[in-house]
């Protein structure tokens, strides 16, 4: 069982979906009479956002970009951001939200950043389930945290290792013995 794997729990499922409809809820209130065009961030984001759009009362669009920047067995950021698949309609003019799995070095989304900014949105904020604020390289502006997180590498609830235990319901540290 991916279970077994896990040395331990650092967010249980209920704390997650406890915070999850929080955030659905301070959204929607931030964005009333408004329709934000949400860009979630894949892969990892995809748990978080399917738990939080069910959790937002206003009118919003999904949109789905693909940037990696871990290599596939790595537990630490290789600095090196690529988009491998782009938006599919222009975010011009709109109220743009983010949604981020984690938030670590801050280079993914700092690149994002840079580069959504070139196309004109109307407004962009940014929510991720989760910082590591101490592994911060990159100054970037966070409008909506989970939960912040000390330094460990963490999986489940759509974070990976070696594209394993995304589904998780929990998100827990891996046994070193995995990684090391
Ligand atoms: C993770 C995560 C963020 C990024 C954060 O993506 O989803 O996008 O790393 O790290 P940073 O702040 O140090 O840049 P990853 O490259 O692992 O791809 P994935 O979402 O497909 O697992």
């Amino acid at each position: 069982m991916l279970k077994d794997d896990v040395a331990k729990i650092l967010i249980s499922e209920e704390r997650l979906q406890a915070r999850t409809a929080e955030l659905g809820q301070q959204i929607s209130a931030d964005y009333a009479g408004q329709t934000p065009f949400i860009i979630a961030v894949l892969k990892g984001a995809y748990v978080f956002l399917a738990d939080l759009c069910r959790h937002l009362t206003v009118p919003h669009q999904v949109h789905f970009m693909a940037i990696s920047s871990y290599g596939g067995r790595s537990t630490q950021s290789s600095g090196v951001v690529r988009i491998l698949m782009d938006l599919t309609e222009s975010p011009e003019g709109q109220k743009v939200l983010i949604i981020e799995d984690i938030v670590d070095s801050g280079n993914t989304l700092d690149y994002i950043l840079r580069n959504l900014r070139t196309r004109n949105p109307a407004s962009i904020r940014v929510c991720t389930l989760l910082s590591k604020p101490s592994r911060r390289e990159k100054p970037v502006p966070i409008d909506y945290i989970g939960f912040e997180i000390p330094d460990e590498f963490v999986i489940g609830y759509g974070l990976d290792f070696d594209e394993l235990y995304r589904n998780l319901p929990f998100v827990g540290i891996l046994k070193p013995e995995f990684y090391e």
